[in-house]
């Protein structure tokens, strides 16, 4: 997608308000918060909107049910989303209500432009409604002649007076929008699903009601005052009438969209019906329709009755806002379904943002202060850096394409190289050492790159982590804005020269689950109970003395680089070795591993080591860790992770 168009226009859908929000709904919003960031960032007039979708007979009967009026209660639950949005920092610029005066009056427009379009016509509809779904099944998509075969509800027979939209017509148009623009519909695997769809023929479609009248009226002039709108008519209006339409068409040069963002399960109604309405209204296309997948909870859809939803605030309270933005962003490919588990979050938290993003930054807050007095210049960096520098620039500029193709998890897996570059760059240069040989320019020139590329890499990660992004921006003092953007992400540009003061830890380490009332219920059934209790048993007898989860993180383990080895004068046993643990500076360890590694043999290599062990003393030397190894009767190995792994990733 280019950045050619000057004005960005992205929407969430309108949340029904049958139900408060979970983190299904948060995953949308937080996705079109990311791109409508992004765009204010990268300079494009941005109107980001969201809402709730409040008519039809599912509200009605959920109102019903709690004894409230109708329209109390949809205040009730909107304000619950809203205020939820503003808590979570979403910044929409425009909330839409579908019960405000404005939209009906637009849907209303929107009904009577279609009808003089000739689209519109009254006959009897005869059929299946789910009312959960709010939408009409020809029987022949029934399953067992009877329930839905979206959500398997029972679904009621209707027959009633009803005005229809001339779907059928539109088949043509259609398909002819979707093969000329192959990324109207992203991912694109979902674009030819709807294509197949539209190709096994479209029937008119049903657009108004008559058995219950919580919805918007026809036009005065239609003289039908029985009928109300079918509630995805209305809802689907939503995007336009935000904008203006039908009233003072004050933002209506926002349109098209940018972006619509929407879960797979309500694609057919934004992929087929709303550009049939489109066309019909005389207005152009979205840009993109995006669907992304579907969350569930320790592989099972989330339901009340199931007592597995996750409450997004929950969630956000207990790890930090913009940590489980980053989570949910990269976690899943965009399209593709998610599982939401407290493990991943907190691995994500301890290992990206904790080991890769955050010590990095406590690295340049070591270096700086302790041989520079807290001074940053990047002004010598070209001279010794350039291969690091021109590696960094060169993933930065494969991210923007990345995000508004919906690429979001590889946005930020690129995003994360420039942080690998600057972590390679201190264990390959080693300011200690530098320092230690006088070369106190090129030390300050590393501190300068490693500081630059957190610059540039907290820019282009602010839409994800606004919050922590501003901390890191304050912290190296340059802010995060259109100008930086161009001069620091999309440009070459390194910062100018600063003192830096310590801040807090930005990602603490989390040892284990925050959230003990959203683990799911113990799922070992009845009958299992005693199976498991008698392994217990066996294992006891065996003589296994077992440790809780809880003691076994009381162990900091973590991947080392060995960067400095050496024999231990006059010991046969040790060597001397210094290690980056992802530190400000490599740890001493003393281990006895000469009858079976020579120091050339470990120089360079990956190790295992336990970080957290009171430092002793061997052979007057200190050492500050122990490192893992097995031994047999064959001697002794060490153990390593199979694969490199960024010094200081911890292991568990
Ligand atoms: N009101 C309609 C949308 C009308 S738009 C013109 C609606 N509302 S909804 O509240 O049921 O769902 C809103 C959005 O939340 C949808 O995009 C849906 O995909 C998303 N999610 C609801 N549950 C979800 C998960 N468990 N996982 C991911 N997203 C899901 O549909």
């Amino acid at each position: 997608m280019s950045n050619s168009c000057e004005k960005a226009y992205i929407t969430t859908p309108i949340y029904y308000v049958n139900d408060i929000a979970h983190i299904g709904h948060a995953y949308t919003t937080i996705i079109a918060d990311t791109l409508a960031r992004y765009s204010r960032l990268s300079g494009l007039e941005t109107f980001f909107l969201t809402g709730t979708d409040e008519h039809g007979q599912k509200i009605e009967e959920a109102a019903k049910k709690r004894g409230e009026s109708t329209q109390a209660y949809a205040d009730k639950i909107s304000a619950t989303f809203k205020d939820l949005w503003d808590d979570f920092d979403i910044s929409y610029d425009k909330f839409i209500r579908t019960t405000d005066e404005d939209h009906m009056k637009g849907v209303q427009k929107a009904f009577s432009t279609m009808h003089k379009n000739g689209d519109i016509y009254k006959d009897t509809y005869k059929g299946h409604y789910c009312i959960s779904c709010e939408t009409f099944f020809p029987s022949i998509q029934l399953v067992d002649d009877e329930f839905c075969p979206e959500c398997g509800k029972s679904t009621t027979i209707v027959e009633e007076e009803s005005y229809f939209f001339k779907l059928s017509a539109y088949e043509d148009k259609l398909l002819k929008w979707y093969d000329e623009n192959p990324d109207c519909i992203l991912p694109r695997s979902k674009r030819n699903e709807v294509i197949r769809f539209v190709e096994g023929g479209l029937q008119d479609l049903s657009i108004t009601r008559t058995s219950f009248d919580w919805g918007v009226k026809l036009p005065a002039d239609m003289n039908d005052p029985k009928h109300v709108m079918y509630v995805w008519l209305d809802a689907l209006m939503n995007y336009v009438t935000a904008l203006g339409y039908g009233t003072d068409d004050a933002n209506m040069d926002f349109w098209p969209a940018r972006v619509q963002l929407i879960g797979k399960d309500i694609l057919r109604f934004h992929a087929i019906y709303w550009p049939a309405f489109l066309m019909s209204l005389g207005l152009p296309l979205p840009k993109h329709i995006a669907a992304h997948g579907w969350w569930t909870r320790d592989g099972e859809k989330m339901s009340k009755s199931k007592g597995n939803v996750v409450n997004p605030k929950e969630v956000a309270d207990a790890y930090g806002l913009d940590n489980f933005r980053y989570f949910m962003l990269r976690e899943v490919p965009f399209g593709g379904d998610g599982d939401f588990s407290q493990k991943a979050l907190i691995d994500r938290i301890n290992s990206d943002l904790g080991n890769d993003l955050g010590n990095l930054l406590n690295r340049v807050i070591g270096m700086s202060g302790k041989y520079f007095d807290g001074k940053v210049d990047s002004s010598q960096v070209a001279k010794y850096y350039q291969a690091e520098l021109d590696e960094v620039h060169a993933s930065l500029n494969k991210l923007e394409p990345l995000l508004f193709e919906m690429q979001i998890h590889r946005y930020l897996e690129e995003l994360w190289r420039p942080l690998t570059v600057a972590n390679k760059a201190i264990d390959m240069y080693q300011p200690w050492t530098l320092m230690k040989e006088g070369k106190e320019e090129e030390a300050m020139a590393l501190n300068g790159l490693i500081a630059a590329i957190l610059a540039k890499v907290s820019v282009m990660l602010y839409p994800v982590m606004p919050e922590v992004c501003t901390k890191i921006s304050n912290a190296l003092h340059f802010s995060i804005d259109n100008e930086n953007w161009t001069k620091l992400a999309k440009g070459t540009e390194l910062l100018a020269p600063f003192t830096l003061e310590k801040i807090d830890p930005l990602f603490p380490r989390i040892e284990e689950p925050l959230l003990t009332q959203i683990e799911p219920e113990d799922k070992v059934s009845k009958e299992d109970e005693p199976k498991i209790e008698k392994k217990k048993d066996l294992k006891e007898i065996e003589g296994i003395a077992y440790i809780g989860i809880d003691q076994f993180f009381q162990t900091s383990l973590k991947v080392g680089t060995v960067v400095q080895a050496e024999e231990v004068p006059k010991s046969k046993k040790l060597l001397l070795l210094q290690v980056d643990v992802g530190e400000d500076e490599p740890r001493q360890v003393v281990a006895g591993i000469k009858e079976w590694y020579s120091a050339d043999d470990m120089l360079n290599t990956q190790v295992c080591v336990v970080a957290n062990l009171k430092p002793a003393k061997l052979m007057g030397l200190v050492s500050q860790g122990m490192l893992l190894a097995a031994k047999d009767e064959n001697g002794l190995c060490m153990i390593r992770p199979e694969k490199p792994k960024t010094a200081g990733t911890p292991i568990g």
